[in-house]
């Protein structure tokens, strides 16, 4: 039986439906989230993806402001762009889109971001509050994967998670959400040795390593729930061919496109897995709805209240309150 697919858009819904009524619940009680995006130079992907992100602000009435610094914007320069958002009470949140230009020290530049309006999650302070089962900001892709496993009903606790890539941005934060939540993770990369093998210990799967289709049938234990966080533009007729031959939507699409979507996994690990996230539609569609949850969250914990259902939300404390990044 061909595996369960996990629909990232319902989850998706289901999570920006969650959120725009906590936003509700706030602008009643005098307080408008804000997030600002920073994109610097003119990269077609990050244009696309950063207008997706102010599109989601808003649906759910989170207030955004898109800050265009040119590609000729020197570290220090971006920096005080960071700075000068740190000082603004209207932004709860701050992301520096990436990535950003090669000159450009990224991390200088998002270590500059006050960890309390670090809605990606990627200052070491929130990365430490993590590893250390302290409250803070997550990052968005990992979370997402979170939310679709416990949406889903697939349970964690004593479980074998194998991940495969081991990127600062999902790798490894993922690990550590996966480690607090007692499975029994491993990490993987290009030097593990028998890579497929390592994988199919996994109960669960997860694939983040940014190669089209290389996860293959024999890297997936059978009933294994995979995470595929790829998302692979491929153009090659050979490699389209090789993926997706007798599928007639894809082949359609091919043809008017010259491209399509692929994830990191092989299309085909659906024969083996038992519930699988697609590519496009799966944990991609959560990033953006965990980046608006983590606007709300950094507006609530920057003016100390606890992070309770909207229904129980307090009404906010006047915004002079002094910023916070460690409660929940
Ligand atoms: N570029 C690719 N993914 C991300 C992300 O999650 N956040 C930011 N800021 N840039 C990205």
């Amino acid at each position: 039986m061909p595996a369960h697919v996990l629909d990232g858009n319902l989850y998706a819904t289901q999570i920006k439906s969650e959120v725009g009524e906590e936003v509700r619940h706030m602008v009643e009680a005098g307080v408008r989230p804000g997030l600002a995006a920073v994109l610097v130079g003119e990269n077609p992907a990050s244009q696309t993806y950063v207008r997706s992100k102010v599109r989601a602000c808003e649906q759910l009435g989170i207030f955004s402001e898109l800050i265009t610094p040119p590609e000729s914007s020197t570290t220090e320069e971006l920096i005080a762009v960071v700075e000068g958002l740190n000082q603004r009470d209207d932004i709860d949140g701050i992301l520096v889109q990436l990535p950003l230009p090669a000159n450009v020290d990224s991390k200088a530049v998002l270590l500059a971001v006050d960890p309390a309006k670090d809605v990606d999650g990627f200052h070491p302070v929130n990365v430490g509050n993590l590893s250390t089962q302290r409250p803070g900001l997550v990052p968005c892709t990992p979370a997402g994967c979170m939310e679709i496993l416990r949406r889903a009903n697939i349970p964690i606790e004593g479980q074998e998670a194998v991940i495969v890539g081991r990127s600062d941005i999902v790798g490894k934060p993922l690990a550590m959400l996966l480690t607090n939540a007692n499975a029994t993770v491993t990490i993987c990369h290009s030097r593990t040795k028998d890579l497929p093998a390592v994988c199919r210990r996994g109960d669960i799967l997860v694939a983040a390593i940014g190669r089209p289709g290389f996860i293959t049938t024999e890297f997936v234990k059978p009933g294994a729930t995979i995470l595929d966080v790829g998302i692979n533009h491929i153009s090659d007729p050979a490699d389209f061919e090789r993926f997706f031959k007798g599928d007639e939507k894809r082949e359609k699409q091919f043809a008017e496109k010259g491209s399509t979507i692929i994830g990191d996994c092989d299309p085909r690990v659906v024969r083996i897995a038992g519930a699988v996230t697609p590519v496009p539609g799966g944990v991609g569609k959560l990033t953006i709805a965990m980046l608006m949850s983590n606007t709300v969250k950094a507006a609530r914990l920057r003016r100390g209240q606890s992070l309770a259902p909207a229904a129980e939300a307090q009404p906010a404390k006047p915004k002079s309150t002094k910023a916070k990044n460690n409660a929940e």
